[in-house]
């Protein structure tokens, strides 16, 4: 496996290969659902190129930068493991030198959800992603749908800016008891980790009433709530119901600017996502409605694709 520090490297081993190139995008720290993406790169492609940057444009002020996870001998078996081929592993100085003043911004759709929390973070994922785009190449890039308003915006700018790489949804990889996994499940408590299975939870109990033919979007966002409020240590950021195609905005709780919109007609395929605190710890998750498109031909027909 090629390990690649500096862009200069990775220009370099890609003018030597040539067919399909596969690119997963990570900032480390891997887990099952990262090596799930790099399993579907490896059946599709070719080559496979898997990066690992904890891109510090994305983060914000007071966020967890510095005390991001970072494991990369541990992560760099794994991928050998897995069959990658090339790893790039560059240092911020290398991505963003001194003098650097070019970013990368997705509008509308970036103002909600995450980025509505976040203000500046689509902003670094768009910079890094194209970045990293010239310069792997690939035919197709994997993200996870754990990251489904990410998934949106790359989406978004993938056709705004005519970049020629497909986009692959891979569906949320979970622990056992249905917490999504991600690489910031370390920082909870024992306690804390055993309460968060309410995410998972409050989503199946929506989306069974979705089944049953529940249309009201206040009622599903409430079941969610009713999960979460159960479990004294978790907190709401929102619950939101959104169109999976453009993430028009339908309902949040609590209620804010961003999340009010009109019901589409019945059959539209809905993204319910939410964000809840454990302490400083904030998990994401998400699920199509209806169920049965939470697959990689479902996501990659519905999310973000309009
Ligand atoms: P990171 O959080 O490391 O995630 C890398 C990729 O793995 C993303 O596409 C993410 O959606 C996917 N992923 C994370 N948890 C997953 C799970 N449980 N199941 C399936 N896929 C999962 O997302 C980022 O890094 C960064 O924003 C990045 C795109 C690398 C840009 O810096």
């Amino acid at each position: 496996m090629h390990i690649l520090h500096t862009p200069e490297a990775l220009i370099a081993y890609r003018k030597t290969v040539s067919g399909t190139i596969g690119l997963v995008p990570t900032m480390g720290a891997l887990h099952a659902g990262h090596l799930s993406l790099v399993e579907h790169a490896r059946d599709d492609n070719r080559h496979v190129i898997t990066t690992i940057f904890v891109n510090p444009t994305q983060f914000g002020q007071g966020e967890d930068f510095a005390a991001y996870p970072r494991t990369l001998d541990a992560d760099l078996q794994k991928l050998a493991d897995a069959g990658v081929d090339a790893v790039f592993t560059p240092t911020p100085d290398n991505m963003y030198p001194q003098g650097y003043q070019t970013y990368v911004t997705v509008e509308h759709i970036t103002q909600q959800l995450e980025g509505a929390m976040r203000p500046t973070h689509f902003r670094g994922v768009t910079t890094i992603v194209n970045k990293l785009f010239n310069l792997a190449q690939p035919t197709i890039a994997y993200f996870g749908q754990k990251d489904a308003q990410q998934v949106c915006v790359i989406r978004r700018m993938v056709r705004d800016l005519h970049i020629p790489t497909e986009i692959a949804i891979i569906p949320t990889a979970r622990e056992a008891d249905g917490l999504a996994m991600s690489s910031r499940n370390v920082y909870l408590s024992g306690e804390q980790r055993a309460s968060a299975v309410c995410l998972s939870r409050g989503m199946m109990r929506a989306s069974a009433l979705y089944h049953e033919g529940e249309r009201q979007p206040h009622r599903l966002l409430q079941a969610v709530a009713d999960e979460i409020d159960n479990e004294p240590l978790a907190q709401i950021d929102y619950i939101a119901v959104n169109t999976a195609r453009t993430l028009a905005p339908i309902a949040v709780i609590p209620d804010m600017d961003w999340g009010r919109g009109d019901m589409p007609n019945d059959d539209e395929p809905l993204l319910l996502s939410l964000t809840v605190r454990f302490g400083k710890t904030r998990l994401l998750d998400n699920t199509l409605l209806p169920h049965h498109l939470n697959t990689r031909a479902g996501l990659t027909q519905f999310l973000g694709a309009g």
